[in-house]
């Protein structure tokens, strides 16, 4: 990626200079200095978090945020990072931050048709296997290559037991197993409208936590959205200036 920009740059004759830098390692605080201005576009959870620490230390007297997979953090439980939000009742585990991000709005319409029917078949699968194994408990299965697209419903079941070490007979009723994960499919799909409600305003109330970091260290915040939400639903912008 950055010999990609380097090279972007030169064609387009940018001034550009391209680093890589892990910018977790104490070697970033380098990298900025007073009159620099930090942009970061879905920058995920930890490093959005580290440059807001670094350019705070650094001085510098403006940043623009656009945050991304809050989850991706090292901690097991939300850390809180203004006084405000610590103070907070609310308790949020790494897997709640998931939720943001767990959107596809910009999957193509073939795309959500292949997670969809993986999925109808995994849930017609769980079926199955709580059957062959005489227990009425979920059996995780890992993600699959694309070549298991193309398989019927009795070679993926047949390919998935053999990959969980399960004695399998040859025969079943696919077509019933295949229709049963479909409507299964619909009934996960009516949870999650549920659980979807919460989406905008976890993100929202989390993006304000760093507004609000920002604030108490000394930057004036503005927050608001910087595309439409069909471009990238991660659209949540914070100008932050001294
Ligand atoms: C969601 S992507 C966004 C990339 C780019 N800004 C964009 O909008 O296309 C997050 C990027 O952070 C990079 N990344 C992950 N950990 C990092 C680290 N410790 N230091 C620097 N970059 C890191 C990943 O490689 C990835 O390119």
């Amino acid at each position: 990626m950055v010999a990609a920009g380097q090279a972007l740059s030169l064609r387009q004759q940018r001034p550009v200079a391209h680093r890589q830098q892990d910018v977790m390692a104490a070697s970033a605080v380098g990298q900025l200095a007073e009159g620099d201005t930090p942009v970061a576009l879905h920058a995920c959870g930890d490093l959005h978090v580290r440059l807001m620490a670094v350019a705070t230390e650094a001085g510098c007297r403006q940043l623009a945020i656009a945050p991304c997979c809050y989850n991706r953090t090292q901690a097991d439980t939300y850390q809180a990072l203004s006084t405000r939000a610590q103070r907070s009742t609310l308790l949020l585990a790494r897997h709640d931050l998931a939720l943001v991000a767990s959107e596809a709005v910009t999957a193509g319409r073939r795309v959500c048709r292949q997670r969809d029917t993986s999925m109808a078949r995994r849930l017609g699968f769980d079926l199955w296997q709580r059957q062959l194994r005489g227990e009425d408990s979920y059996l995780p299965t890992p993600s699959l290559p694309a070549s298991w697209q193309a398989l019927s419903m009795r070679q993926w079941c047949m390919s998935m037991a053999a990959l969980k070490g399960l004695q399998a007979p040859a025969e079943a009723d696919w077509p019933r197993l295949e229709q049963q994960g479909w409507q299964r499919l619909a009934q996960v799909r009516n949870l999650e409208l549920l659980r979807n409600l919460f989406r905008r305003p976890l993100e929202l109330w989390l993006a304000l936590d760093r507004a609000l970091y920002l604030q108490q260290a000394g930057f004036r915040v503005r927050m608001g959205t910087f595309c439409a939400a069909t471009l990238t639903p991660r659209n949540v912008l914070l100008l932050a200036e001294r």
